[in-house]
């Protein structure tokens, strides 16, 4: 630029190009609102839904595009959309393929904030919902209705660990000609392959809270929908688009630089879990542990049919006989695992659930503890755990 324009113009308006052709095994970040495009021509053809170009920030920068490839791939999808945290592409499903008059069915055990968005916002917006057992895909079959849209499915379910028969209750959408999404944050896309389940079945979408695996920095918060058909990915993407409902290239770099240790994270916690629950089994406290990888644990059957792997989270029902201010008592004392919401970051979590709160009307008693595996030495948790146990309850 030349020198009679002032230096801060110069500054903003610099001409230097960096020579193309820079390659490193990391990505690029690319940040920007403002897409610049050469001429009036190019702005006027440029379609927002093509991923052959760039438009707008909101739509993507090279940089989200990867990690949406990258994501879809992960999963065995075609497209993926990324939205700010994994509630938002529950939301996101929701509200891209219902309309008032519509019925959405949610299994009862399926994470807790995406129940109570079909409580509020569905159903002021005219949108029913019903909860089912997600055990009994018969009882499923007979509540499908001409209004039922959208099935929910979720494996296992959120803190009870029940794992679903997911052929059983995809070939009932199928069937009903109903749409399937699973909550597919456990299973992550290494579990088990939601759009290749075997015998011809497959979800249609798979939302994915890459806050948890992805990430596994446990310092940043992102969503993702996953489809293989093309036209419902178009569906998604223009609710997507029309809601705004953009991330952040500093956070996309951050699932990005998580994802190439993933698996090598996946399998550390799920090795580190089934120590863990499998202790669990033996001490008296504690009347159940709930792990799908774990003969006594509901619905381990279908868990051995899909999977081989299973996510470093358990949960155990301290005996009815134990009050409830004791296994507090014993949550206080642990001093390597924080009190915590999430899962799948390096540091161990665990939280305390009242089941006439997250499951009322179940014959379930007792008081549940979500326990959830990092990346600390095993020998040193199960330490921690067994020193608790024993400051709270002695020698029971
Ligand atoms: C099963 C499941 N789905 C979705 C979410 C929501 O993810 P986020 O915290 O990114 O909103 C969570 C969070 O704990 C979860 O456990």
């Amino acid at each position: 630029m030349s020198e009679d324009k002032a230096l801060i113009t110069r500054l903003i308006q610099h001409p230097y190009q960096p020579p193309a052709g820079f390659m490193a095994p990391q990505p690029g970040v690319h940040k920007a609102s403002t897409v610049i495009f050469p001429n009036v021509a190019a702005l006027q053809a440029r379609d927002w839904k093509e991923k052959s170009g760039y438009t707008y920030g909101l739509h993507g920068t090279p940089t989200s595009f990867l990690l949406e490839e990258r994501i879809a791939t992960l999963e065995g999808g075609r497209d993926a959309l990324l939205v700010p945290s994994g509630l938002a592409a529950i939301t996101l499903v929701d509200t891209a393929l219902l309309k008032s008059g519509d019925e959405v069915l949610i299994p009862g055990n399926a994470y807790g904030p995406g129940k109570e968005l079909a409580r509020q916002e569905l159903a002021r917006w005219g949108i029913t919902h019903r909860f089912y057992d997600a055990a009994d895909p018969a009882a499923l079959a007979a509540m499908i209705g001409p209004a039922t849209r959208l099935l929910w499915l979720e494996a296992p379910g959120s803190i009870t660990m029940e794992f679903p028969d997911l052929r059983a209750l995809v070939r009932v959408a199928r069937d009903k000609g109903v749409l399937s999404a699973l909550d597919n944050t456990w299973g992550a896309g290494l579990a088990f392959n939601a759009f290749d389940l075997g015998e011809g079945l497959g979800v249609d979408i798979s939302a994915h809270a890459l806050t948890k695996f992805p990430s596994g920095g446990g310092d940043v918060l992102m969503g993702s929908v996953t489809t293989r058909d093309p036209e419902l990915h178009l569906r998604l993407k223009g609710t997507h688009m029309r809601m705004g409902w953009g991330v952040g290239m500093n956070d996309v770099e951050a699932v990005l630089r998580g994802l190439p240790s993933m698996a090598l994270r996946y399998a550390a916690q799920d090795a580190a879990g089934r120590t863990l629950a499998r202790w669990w089994q033996q001490q008296p406290q504690v009347s159940q542990v709930l792990h799908p990888a774990l003969p006594q644990s509901p619905g381990h059957v279908h868990w051995t049919e899909l999977c081989t792997q299973a996510a470093g989270l358990f949960s155990v029902v301290f005996d009815e006989r134990h009050e409830r201010n004791k296994v507090h008592a014993f949550i206080d004392a642990l001093q390597l695992f924080k009190l915590g919401y999430s899962w799948a970051g390096p540091v161990s979590l665990v939280v305390p659930y009242d089941f006439a709160v997250i499951r009322p009307g179940t014959p379930w008693r007792g008081t549940l503890v979500r326990f959830s595996l990092g990346l600390e030495d095993v020998r040193d948790l199960q330490a921690d755990l067994a020193k608790a146990l024993r400051a709270t309850f002695g020698a029971d």
